[in-house]
């Protein structure tokens, strides 16, 4: 039954079979399976090299049963190893002889390489989809919540205030490079490399340009040994992954203390948070929980293909089976986290009052208070102990910087006027921050109009 057993006397052992397939995950690379053969089956008779007729049955007979596994009529089988030997004996079991030829001047080394680019080409094109998705919800509510001020953190101790929307839009930076990240994975994906063969390249006169343009490569591989030894595309991709999950992961942690009891920034929205079997009164993001648990496989799937390709030897090695199942993860976990993501901002409440009214409290305008100082002569580091002393005061005091009388500031410092008050409103403490990619409201739309512009051309 093994479309390879000429050779072999004996069965294969039956745990040798189990451990050998690869049809329990390969199986999803059905349609480019079944497209790579009919570009080649294609080609092959425009070459002379099959007839027309051959042509012509192996073309319906693999549309029959792209139908069949469409339906559900397909029973893969773990004998036959994996989705390329599956279909292909299929094949030859429904149209006879003209089957037999399908892989003519073929080896499943550069058919499995075709099907994984096509498969990652399409998958790639999907999750920039979903990134771009993902980047407007951010631009969407950095433009809805546009006057909503709150503290900016360094060390998780309260900064400077920043508006929400800045915040926002530092992940949709992140993004940014994530695409263009993708984009890489996409160029080294979109390199034909059918016609390598086993590793050689084949004796037949193939027209490879002919199957590239077929199935909408731009490139195609310089060398064959390469061609079917690359996985480069595959590292990109978990790369390109690694580090968007690392992104939604910090994302995922803000969403998590941000909708605590103790911060009460946010509160995410019913349908994208789970309850407790316990107690009564959860509310629990178990979805950002999970985007920030998943991460960690992201990365284990990025090094397990980076260590299982350090050591093999040119060309082709069975290792290389392993760079499926790590990359099919990757790509079924990122789509729902970047579908879930965007609902999640879409539909997320903001708590402007309570952000706003912490800014009260604190001393998250104590560098702009220095910034005044210095602006009127005193040298910076001077104007900073000054201040310094001031937040002691207070501290001891009970008070915040704003409730310190001109009288109190003066004797700290000559140089404080009445205007001092103004300076320290937290308002004017983010509308002063002019700078190109500053917090102040004339900034941030900034960052928006061009965040807007990058996406439609995304
Ligand atoms: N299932 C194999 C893989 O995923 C297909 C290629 C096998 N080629 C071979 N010579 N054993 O890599």
């Amino acid at each position: 039954m093994k479309l390879w057993g000429g050779r072999f006397t004996k069965a294969t052992d039956k745990n040798v079979e189990a451990f050998n397939a690869s049809i329990q995950f390969d199986c999803r690379m059905y349609a480019e399976d079944i497209c790579g053969s009919i570009a080649h089956a294609t080609m092959l008779a425009r070459q002379g090299i099959i007839s027309e007729a051959d042509k012509d049955a192996i073309v319906q007979g693999l549309k029959d049963i792209f139908g069949q596994i469409e339906r559900d009529e397909f029973d893969f089988s773990v004998e036959l190893e994996d989705i390329h030997m599956n279909i292909e004996k299929r094949l030859t079991d429904a149209i006879g002889e003209a089957g037999k030829r399908l892989h003519t001047g073929r080896s499943r080394n550069d058919q499995v390489a075709l099907d994984t680019h096509l498969y990652v080409r399409r998958e790639i094109a999907a999750v920039a989809k979903l990134l771009v998705q993902l980047q407007e919800s951010i631009v969407k509510a950095a433009e809805k919540y546009n006057d909503v001020i709150m503290p900016g953190y360094t060390h998780l101790q309260r900064a400077q205030p920043v508006l929400f929307s800045h915040h926002l839009m530092a992940y949709f930076s992140m993004l940014s490079r994530d695409f263009k990240h993708l984009g890489f994975a996409w160029e080294l994906a979109d390199m034909m490399p059918l016609g390598a063969g086993a590793l050689a390249g084949t004796t037949y006169p193939l027209d490879q340009p002919y199957v590239g343009k077929t199935l909408h490569f731009g490139k195609l591989y310089d060398n064959s040994m390469d061609a079917v030894s690359d996985r480069d595309y595959i590292i990109a991709f978990l790369e390109f992954a690694a580090v968007l999950m690392m992104h939604l992961s910090r994302l995922s942690e803000e969403f998590i203390l941000w909708s605590s009891s103790e911060f009460k920034f946010i509160e995410l929205d019913d349908a994208h948070c789970t309850g407790s079997s316990i107690m009564p009164q959860k509310k629990n993001p178990d979805i950002c929980e999970l985007v920030r648990g998943k991460t960690g496989r992201f990365y284990g799937h990025l090094m397990a293909v980076l260590t299982m390709m350090k050591g093999i030897p040119l060309a082709y090695d069975k290792d290389m089976q392993e760079d499926k199942e790590g990359v099919f993860d990757a790509i079924d976990n990122l789509k729902f986290a970047l579908t879930i993501y965007a609902a999640m901002i879409d539909k997320m409440t903001v708590n402007k009052e309570h952000m706003r009214s912490v800014l009260e409290s604190d001393f998250s305008n104590a560098t702009d208070m220095a910034d005044y100082l210095a602006k009127k002569g005193l040298p910076f580091r001077e104007a900073h102990a000054v201040v310094g002393k001031a937040v002691h005061y207070c501290i001891e005091q009970g008070k915040v910087l704003q409730q310190l009388s001109l009288e109190e500031l003066q004797h700290m410092s000559p140089l404080f006027e009445a205007d001092i008050h103004h300076y320290l409103d937290i308002e004017t403490c983010v509308a002063q921050r002019q700078t190109y990619n500053g917090t102040a409201p004339s900034s941030v739309a900034r960052q928006c109009t061009d965040g807007k512009q990058v996406l439609a051309t995304e």
